[in-house]
């Protein structure tokens, strides 16, 4: 059974020059891209993904975060998808994620950790029609 996730490249990612390296893990491990866009995301856009983050006390910092500049939002599709990328990205702190993972090689700080990736099937249904209503 095919399952489908949204994946981002944050800005530091796109910053830093990475997304290539991104999505060369993402193809080589076997999922597959079927969409892909780079963007800037309005204010809006980035509240309405991170909702369920609202009354986290860094949630004003993310938002200017991931406005600040562009980044590549994507779909990856595969078997069990949401949780094949998840283990690619590994843990949300980049100094506790386990090298060999995206953020476990490639970033130090948590605010500044290179990708997202939905993180349940009820999730991945609603970023994905945020970021790409007609796929
Ligand atoms: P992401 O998977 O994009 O989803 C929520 C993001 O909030 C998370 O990655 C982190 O980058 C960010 N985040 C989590 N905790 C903190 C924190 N303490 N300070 C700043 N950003 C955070």
């Amino acid at each position: 059974m095919s399952e489908r996730t949204l994946v981002l490249v944050k800005p530091d990612g796109v910053r830093r020059g990475v997304v290539g390296e991104v999505i060369s893990r993402i193809e080589r491990k076997g999922l597959t891209l079927v969409a892909l866009e780079l963007r800037t995301l309005t204010r809006e856009t980035a509240e309405a993904h991170y909702a369920e983050h609202s009354s986290k006390p860094f949630f004003g910092e993310l938002v200017e975060f991931i406005t600040g500049g562009p980044l590549v939002a994507m779909v990856v599709e595969g078997p069990r998808a949401i949780e094949a990328f998840r283990a690619l990205a590994g843990a949300t702190d980049p100094v506790a994620a386990t090298p060999g993972t995206i953020r476990g090689d490639l970033a130090l700080e948590i605010g500044e950790n290179i990708v997202h990736g939905s993180d349940a099937p009820d999730s991945a249904e609603r970023e994905i029609k945020l970021f790409f209503p007609e796929v």
